[in-house]
């Protein structure tokens, strides 16, 4: 498969970019910060798969055209959409900053939306090709009353992705692109300051299993890593 990866530098991206490889896939690396292009391309030797690594900012749009245009493959099997940020600070009522929230929904809503957009012709040549968005169970509107009020941009940012993709998976079908949306567990990486309970690989493996069962029939729904579905 040709596999694009957005966010692949650490965390549950890098962990993609490892397991893809071990399984003899062709990687498509997007990286934000060209300064850690070589973090990833440390992994150049790893596993049976190819690797191409290129720098991906996913809220710029000359930056994703530029991927597009870089990419050395003309079907794309599979894009991950994985890149997000979260708001570390004022991120709970009466505390919330306009700003923040919008600065977030811009990478973790808007962002998956531009690359999802820019890729669909790439898509459309590939095989069996799916979208799969990292989203969160933080996303859910139904589980809000049991999972507290918290972190206020970036549920309201998985939230709307989700719907983004709901729509998408609906637009996408006739042309045979599945499109998932994906709860990973709460992992050790950054972005939970390396306290949660999974290892992204294990998280990333995992995922990739789950995904390869799915079929077009399936488009548009909402699932954890090991495939149980999560209420939107
Ligand atoms: N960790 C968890 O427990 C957990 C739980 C539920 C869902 N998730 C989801 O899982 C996914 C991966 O999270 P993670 O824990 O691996 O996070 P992470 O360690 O914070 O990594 C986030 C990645 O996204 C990249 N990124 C941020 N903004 C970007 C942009 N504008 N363009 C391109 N790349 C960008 C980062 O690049 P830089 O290094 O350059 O900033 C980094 O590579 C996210 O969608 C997250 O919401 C995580």
């Amino acid at each position: 498969m040709n596999v694009v990866v957005t966010g692949s530098n650490r965390g549950l991206g890098y962990g993609f970019v490892k397991r893809l490889l071990e399984l003899g896939h062709t990687v498509l690396a997007g990286v934000r910060d060209s300064r850690n292009i070589e973090v990833v391309e440390e992994l150049r030797r790893h596993g049976n798969g190819e690797l191409f690594v290129h720098q991906l900012d996913i809220t710029d749009d000359d930056s994703v055209n530029a991927f597009v245009r870089w990419l050395p493959v003309e079907a794309v099997d599979m894009l991950i959409n994985n890149a997000a940020i979260i708001d570390r600070s004022s991120h709970r009522y009466p505390n919330i900053d306009i700003e923040t929230v919008k600065k977030v929904v811009e990478v973790n809503a808007y962002g998956q939306l531009r690359m999802t957009l820019a890729l669909v012709r790439a898509l459309s040549k590939g095989y069996s090709p799916k979208v799969v968005n990292i989203s969160s169970i933080l996303g859910s509107l139904s589980l809000v009353n049991s999972l507290g009020t918290s972190w206020f941009g970036y549920r309201v940012g998985k939230a709307a992705l989700n719907m983004i993709m709901r729509l998408l998976a609906q637009d996408l079908k006739p042309q045979g692109i599945a499109v998932y949306i994906v709860h990973p567990g709460v992992m050790r990486t950054r972005m939970t300051d390396f306290s949660g309970f999974l290892e992204p690989y294990d998280s990333a493996r995992m995922i990739l299993e789950t995904v390869a069962q799915k079929t077009i029939h399936e488009t548009g729904t909402f699932f954890d890593y090991q495939g149980n579905p999560i209420p939107w």
